[in-house]
């Protein structure tokens, strides 16, 4: 395990480039696998999850070229021609790998899966996908009726309309992608909106989709025509550097090429009302890249901040900028409070206990409850030193206290930011 130190921080002044986006990478390589002709994708992110993915969708048949322009291409087997691997299939650490696979999976009539990964996947549920994959007619065994390793027997499927009982991406977007090879139209009902990427690759690539209100349906399709996409900055990685710039006084920085789909810009207009001056193409921005995904830059500008209160029905569109909520209620005004985030504790780590701890272990005031936390903010965080717990966006977390503490902060575990963010600390440093 590697232990990086953050020290207090001048100002950040300079540019960095956003780092591509992990769902929209992997979702890209998966619409890849699932077409005949072959994917072109540009500024794909070569990160440990989504080289998982690259992996993955090798074992169940597709060629994938990785070449050093940073484009991969992906020739696929086609929508019912995933191969049956030799063993299983490693998802590593990656959730999204983990639920958007078995979607494509269950479908593939007569071959079997295994689906295992890391220890903090064989934590994380996938009875959450099993449930509407059965009552379409697919056959999975998971450990302890819920858990990884997990087994998918592919047979044929049926659409169904089924409503989320979290509002999840990751679970919609397993449903739909089940339903392109399903006889029938298939429908997902969100009980809030979360991220639409699939929906808008889906519609890109061809396959009927449709949304009214919170209810979005694809209708079985024999072909994908995808052809080239291009994946833009990744605002979740990119809410690490803005939240330095945000905190460290005096800063003034620039993060290019950001992803601004409104379903994922939640954790932008929190950081409006607490007051942050972060200003971009945001309203309607006018470019966009292939197939439809709005991008702009991003200018932040220190200052200070008022806490704010984040219901339940924004959590999907900031789930995971909420550990960073937390930091900077930290340093705002008054109190900062998250409700209706317990989806919080089944991610990479439970990241309600470890915002809570690790902050708290620097000094702050912050109170855990059973779906989110609440934070009295203090003009100061004294710093000192912070597990990662094993998960990236922890690690990052707590990079970013470090640089706004008054004492510094170690991080243990500061390697597991390669997951989504390799170039983390270099960006960091860049800007120092
Ligand atoms: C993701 C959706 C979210 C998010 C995860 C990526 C996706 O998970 O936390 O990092 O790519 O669909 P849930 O859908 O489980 O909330």
């Amino acid at each position: 395990m590697t232990s990086v130190r953050f020290e207090p921080s001048g100002r950040l002044r300079g540019s960095v480039t956003a780092p591509p986006d992990k769902s929209i990478s992997h979702r890209a390589a998966l619409l890849g696998a699932m077409s005949l002709e072959p994917v072109r994708i540009s500024n794909y992110l070569r990160a440990q999850d989504t080289l998982s993915t690259l992996d993955a969708l090798r074992a169940v048949g597709a060629l994938v070229e990785d070449h050093e322009d940073g484009t991969v291409v992906v020739r696929g087997v086609g929508l019912r021609e995933a191969r049956e691997p030799g063993g299983p299939i490693d998802v590593g650490n990656a959730g999204t790998l983990m639920r958007l696979l078995p979607g494509w999976l269950a479908a593939q009539e007569g071959r079997i899966f295994v689906l295992d990964g890391d220890s903090s996947i064989r934590r994380r549920p996938v009875d959450r996908i099993a449930e509407p994959l059965r009552l379409m007619g697919a056959d999975i065994r998971a450990t302890d009726g819920r858990f990884p390793p997990f087994v998918v027997y592919g047979t044929p499927l049926e659409a169904i309309t089924y409503e989320l009982p979290v509002a999840s991406a990751q679970v919609k977007s397993c449903v739909l992608l089940a339903g392109l090879a399903a006889s029938g139209t298939t429908s997902v009902v969100e009980p809030a909106p979360s991220r639409d990427h699939t929906e808008r690759m889906l519609a890109g690539a061809g396959v009927a989709v449709t949304r009214d209100g919170l209810t979005v349906s694809v209708t079985c399709t024999d072909e994908l025509d995808a052809q080239s996409l291009v994946v833009p900055g990744d605002l979740s990685s990119a809410a690490f550097v803005i939240a330095a710039g945000v905190l460290v006084k005096g800063s003034r920085l620039v993060v290019d090429n950001v992803g601004v789909n409104w379903t994922r810009t939640g954790f932008l207009r929190i950081l409006k009302r607490m007051g942050a001056v972060v200003t971009g193409d945001l309203e309607a921005p006018s470019s966009r890249v292939a197939p439809d995904e709005p991008i702009s830059d991003l200018e932040v500008t220190a200052g200070p901040l008022v806490g704010t209160v984040v219901e339940a029905e924004e959590v999907p569109l900031a789930i995971d900028e909420l550990p960073l909520v937390a930091l900077l209620g930290c340093f705002a005004e008054g109190e900062t409070v998250v409700r209706g985030a317990q989806e919080l504790r089944v991610k990479e780590s439970d990241r309600i206990a470890g915002v809570v701890d690790g902050l708290r272990g620097l000094g702050a005031a912050i109170e855990a409850t059973d779906d989110g936390f609440a934070v009295t903010g203090a003009a100061a965080l004294r710093g000192g030193t912070i597990d990662a717990r094993g998960d990236h966006r922890m690690a990052m977390l707590g990079a970013v206290a470090g640089l706004a503490s008054e004492d510094g902060v170690e991080v243990v575990g500061m390697e597991a930011a390669a997951v989504s963010y390799p170039g983390f600390v270099d960006d960091l440093a860049a800007l120092s």
